[in-house]
């Protein structure tokens, strides 16, 4: 596991999604296997953020494919492009700002699509994936990753405090069981060869969990909805510090990765 003494190097959105992409090591890559990505394809990234996978997708699909990449996020986007400029991809790769509920684009435009981590963000997700299936065309292949709040959990001998921290966080989000209800999207919105894995991760560094599962946040929300007092907060931070500086701090989360193929026409 990867391991951080120093200050963490994520000063903004971008450098964090590139710390949480090297976290998942070949998972990425993994979902564009799913998703069958061929030279010559046109895929969709939806979430794109700062261009990460967009700039993976287009080394699959090579300069006769195209990857758009749609975020409402205006600065992640330039980041992007800036990412498609220094990786030689930018003439075939577009990043455009969207909305996921409402795509840009005509009916059966792409041969793939994906979201990563970006449903659990969504009041409406079944519009999201409405859209997704929408856009891609008849015999291609729609691929979500996403985790389950419900599936967080911290290595704490007080369970109380641990039920506490996870109510937390699925109430921070806007949709934290986004994760568990896309077997059964993916299956209403009729594609076919639904799968769905189970891709756990794990975290073993104080400094990292902080980061990714927003600790001092939900410490926060937790001590303002009044389900612990600052003694019992001050109390979770020092038992997690010493598990941490006796090398056994552990938190892990689970993810869904689901594919489904649209039926051709
Ligand atoms: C956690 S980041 C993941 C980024 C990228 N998928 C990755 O794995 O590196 C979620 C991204 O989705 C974008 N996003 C969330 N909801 C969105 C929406 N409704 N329409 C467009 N983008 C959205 C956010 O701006 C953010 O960049």
């Amino acid at each position: 596991m990867l391991s951080l003494n120093n200050q963490p190097p994520w000063q903004a959105k971008t450098e964090f999604m590139e710390f949480q992409a090297k976290l998942g090591g070949n998972l990425k890559a993994y979902t564009y296997e799913v998703m069958r990505v061929q030279p010559g394809h046109r895929v969709l990234d939806v979430g794109c953020g700062p261009g990460i996978d967009t700039c993976g997708l287009a080394q699959r699909v090579g300069p006769t494919g195209q990857v758009v990449g749609v975020d409402r996020d205006e600065q992640t986007l330039a980041d992007a492009d800036q990412r498609a400029q220094e990786k030689g991809v930018a003439g075939w790769v577009e990043h455009r700002l969207a909305d996921a509920e409402a795509l840009p684009f005509a009916d059966n435009t792409f041969d793939g699509c994906r979201a990563e981590r970006v449903f659990m963000h969504q009041p409406h997700p079944e519009k999201v994936l409405a859209e997704m299936v929408r856009v891609l065309k008849p015999g291609g292949w729609v691929v979500v990753l996403e985790g389950d709040g419900e599936t967080i959990s911290f290595d704490l001998d007080d369970l109380r405090i641990h039920h506490i921290l996870k109510r937390a966080w699925i109430e921070k989000h806007s949709n934290s069981y986004a994760g568990r209800k896309l077997y059964r999207q993916f299956k209403q919105r009729g594609l076919l060869d639904v799968t769905v894995e189970q891709i756990p991760f794990g975290i073993t560094d104080l400094a990292v969990a902080r980061r990714l599962a927003n600790l001092d946040d939900l410490g926060k929300r937790a001590l303002a909805a009044g389900w612990f007092t600052e003694e019992e907060l001050r109390g979770v931070r020092t038992r997690m510090e010493e598990a941490d500086a006796e090398g056994v701090f552990f938190c892990q989360v689970i993810q869904n990765l689901v594919s489904g193929n649209k039926a051709e026409v």
